[in-house]
């Protein structure tokens, strides 16, 4: 069989973290391309891995190429939908990076053009192919937790507003901050492990105030930071956001925080099920009790190479032709919940489906 033959839009950070390492144990695939609007970028990943073929800047050159199948969009989010639909419409199998574009609207275009096309579409929710969700799914499904009638998950870190000022803190490129960028993993997940979870009804509060006043805004590490522009840019994303969801399923609340008066990092979700519980810690570790014994995955768990098992699934779509968990259709459900609890945080009220 040939190789799968891939063209990469954006040589960022998870290009470099964690698709190039995950394409470089991978067989049956070709790089034609490594496309950055920074030259440099596109020729460094060039440089580390013999496997990535040209470096080029525009990715018109890509899509012309009748042997490309397959464009990974590893673009920061606000290009995520132009160069998806320009890859779909030239008839190649996408991988977008998460979340799908910036609101629910654009993503719902997104899966119809793939579906008009008849191309596989996947999102890069990695998490749902980490080990120790696998297992929770699994065990939910078999029915371990008996009913799990309520969700809680915290997302909270002191200081961690990443790039701030830059694209990631400016609401028209990002789409929206903590709950985006963040919730975007932990809500997904907490649909996926309750087997595809249909929403009801949501509330949200979000807020925008821990970097006000972006020069004054204190923080040992910023992610991004050289994305960030603290003195002219723009922080108009939430920082902080807290909702309240119904679904045919179970009712979930959260909390999320890219930065907070509170030195603790709060990142994990509990499942209440009326046999077990369990606590999954973000996004590696769980507990699982009973009331009498307590099950913990530590040692059986430990993190695996979840990119590269994301990837894997993907390329084996394209080649199969059958749909995996990634796939965008099994993701609109959250791309859903994410804009609907921004639509509540906005309007201030409660909203029914
Ligand atoms: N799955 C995860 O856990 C995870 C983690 C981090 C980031 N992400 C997502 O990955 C995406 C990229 O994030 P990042 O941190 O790597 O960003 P980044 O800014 O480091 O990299 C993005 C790159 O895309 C390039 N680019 C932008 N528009 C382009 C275009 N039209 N053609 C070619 N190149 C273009 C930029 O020059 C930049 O080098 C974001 O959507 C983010 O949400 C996912």
């Amino acid at each position: 069989m040939k190789d799968v033959v891939i063209a990469v839009v954006g040589c960022g950070r998870i290009a470099q973290n964690a698709h190039f390492p995950a394409f470089a144990k991978m067989s049956g695939i070709r790089v034609k391309y490594a496309c950055d609007l920074i030259e440099e970028k596109a020729l460094k990943m060039m440089e580390k891995y013999d496997f990535v073929e040209n470096a080029i800047t525009d990715y018109n050159i890509a899509l012309a190429d009748k042997e490309v199948d397959v464009v990974y969009v590893l673009t920061p989010n606000y290009a995520h939908y132009t160069v998806a639909m320009d890859a779909l419409g030239a008839g190649k199998h996408v991988f977008c990076e998460k979340p799908i574009t910036v609101n629910y609207e654009l993503s719902c275009e997104m899966a119809k053009k793939a579906e008009e096309v008849g191309k596989m579409l996947n999102i890069g929710v990695c998490n749902r192919y980490h080990k120790s969700v696998e297992k929770l799914a699994e065990l939910n499904a078999k029915g371990e937790f008996g009913k799990i009638y309520h969700v809680y998950c915290s997302f909270r870190q002191p200081r961690s507003i990443p790039g701030l000022g830059g694209a990631f803190t400016t609401k028209a490129q990002s789409g929206g901050g903590v709950l985006i960028d963040w919730g975007v993993h932990f809500l997904d997940l907490i649909l996926y492990i309750l087997g595809g979870a249909k929403l009801k009804t949501l509330t949200a509060d979000a807020y925008c105030e821990m970097a006000k006043d972006m020069k004054s805004y204190k923080y040992k590490g910023m992610w991004a930071e050289d994305t960030a522009d603290i003195e002219n840019g723009t922080n108009d994303v939430d920082d902080f956001i807290t909702g309240h969801i119904r679904t045919d399923k179970a009712s979930i609340s959260f909390n999320g925080a890219w930065a907070q008066n509170l030195d603790r990092n709060e990142m994990y979700i509990d499942f209440l099920g009326d046999k077990k519980g369990a606590r999954l810690d973000y996004c590696s570790l769980f507990d699982l009790y009973d009331g009498a014994t307590l099950e913990t995955s530590r040692e059986q768990y430990d993190i695996p190479d979840m990119y590269q098992k994301e990837d894997e699934a993907f390329i084996n779509s394209v080649v199969t032709g059958v749909k995996d968990r990634n796939n965008i259709e099994n993701i609109l459900e959250s791309a859903k919940l994410l804009d609907y609890l921004y639509k509540s945080a906005d309007i201030k009220k409660e909203i029914e489906f």
